[in-house]
């Protein structure tokens, strides 16, 4: 049997392209190599595409400056993806380890789209919506699903401290609306932190989310599936920082415990699982993603988020609920490849024409 050609893409213009390096590294390692063969494209930091040799410099992370340097120069390396990369024939089935912006944001899935490459996870209307937190808390709000309450700004006309404290009271947070890994997110207590919040999180983007605080445990739920989607067990984030920060994320070694599964009581469990694949279904995802939520004390459940591509490292929290589960990390990949050929035959199977 002809084996699989995989393309796995990762790296890129992020602040989670390290994340993302140790994410392809474990896929790569993890693949059925009977089945599959898998090929590397990188994107450096700077957006460029790699690939063979460069993007097996890439993610041994062997010297970035190297990298960096070399692809000034270079004719084999592009900002587009060149014929050698993402030809006809090339690749069987795109993997996308991209986390962030450039990359879970429907760009290079719309690439992948027009290069006519079966890809894994959501696809350009599910990435977009799933990046963009005003359009995503409109369509969850519009579907009646519990989130906070919040509001969006476009740009400082209108932001106004007494305003805000008067809808969402205090505290409350500002993030930037297309953004991730908690970059730009500020916890707000008082008008001089809303000023400096406000000037933050308009720096990385021109529309800015305000939202209640909610008092609760983080949880987070994977999904799986394209038409029937179906919910892990929970896990929980501990958070040793006021909030779950950049800091806390990546920085600090300790910022936070992992609890896989969340301990929680049956009728919760059943209730964020339920949440999790309604919210997924009602953010069009496919493939994969991974559902945040809150859980009140007095058992309340709320949704936070998707993010539809999770970091995807052996011991992230995507693919460990599902060990949990009882899906192994290997066979997580079966299924994921299988769901992105699935979803391209039956779009060839329409009609294109009238
Ligand atoms: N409304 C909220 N109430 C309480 N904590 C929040 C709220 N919004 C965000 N946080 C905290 O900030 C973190 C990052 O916010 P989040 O919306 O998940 O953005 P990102 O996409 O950057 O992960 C969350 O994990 C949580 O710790
Ligand atoms: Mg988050």
């Amino acid at each position: 049997m002809k084996r699989i050609n995989i393309g796995i893409i990762f790296g890129g213009k992020s602040a989670e392209h390290e994340v993302s390096l140790q994410s392809a590294k474990n896929v790569v390692a993890a693949l059925d190599k009977e089945k599959y063969n898998p090929i590397l494209i990188g994107i450096d930091k700077s957006g460029k595409w790699l690939g063979s040799e460069k993007a097996q410099l890439l993610i041994e992370n062997r010297s970035p400056n190297l990298i960096q340097n070399e692809t000034i120069t270079s004719n084999e390396t592009a900002i587009l993806p060149t014929q050698e990369m993402l030809g006809a024939g090339k690749i069987d089935v795109a993997f996308p380890v991209l986390h962030g912006t450039f990359g879970e944001d429907g760009t290079v899935q719309g690439l992948l789209k027009l290069a006519g490459i079966p890809f894994v996870g959501a696809s350009v209307l599910g990435s977009a919506v799933g990046m963009d937190k005003d359009v995503m808390k409109r369509l969850l709000r519009d579907a009646g699903l519990p989130i906070a309450n919040f509001l969006v700004y476009t740009g400082l006309t209108g932001v106004n401290f007494e305003v805000v404290v008067n809808e969402l009271g205090l505290p409350f947070f500002v993030k930037p609306c297309n953004l991730g890994s908690s970059v730009g997110v500020f916890k707000v207590h008082n008008k001089q932190e809303f000023e400096t919040a406000i000037k933050g999180a308009f720096e990385y983007d021109n529309k800015i989310i305000i939202e209640e605080n909610i008092m609760g445990r983080e949880v987070e739920c994977s999904v799986l599936g394209n038409e029937n989607p179906i919910a892990s067990l929970p896990g929980e984030v501990v958070p040793q920082h006021e909030f779950y920060s950049y800091e806390a994320k990546y920085l600090d070694e300790n910022g936070a415990l992992l609890k896989i599964p969340a301990d929680l009581p049956k009728e919760t469990i059943k209730k964020v699982r339920e949440l999790a694949v309604e919210t997924y279904k009602v953010l069009c995802c496919e493939g994969m993603g991974r559902v945040d939520l809150f859980v009140k004390s007095n058992g309340e459940v709320l949704v936070n988020e998707i993010n539809t591509i999770p970091g995807f490292t052996k011991i992230s929290m995507y693919p460990k609920l599902w060990e949990k589960s009882g899906i192994s990390y290997t066979e997580l990949l079966d299924k994921l490849i299988q769901l992105a050929i699935d979803r391209f035959d039956k779009e060839q199977k329409l009609k294109t024409s009238y």
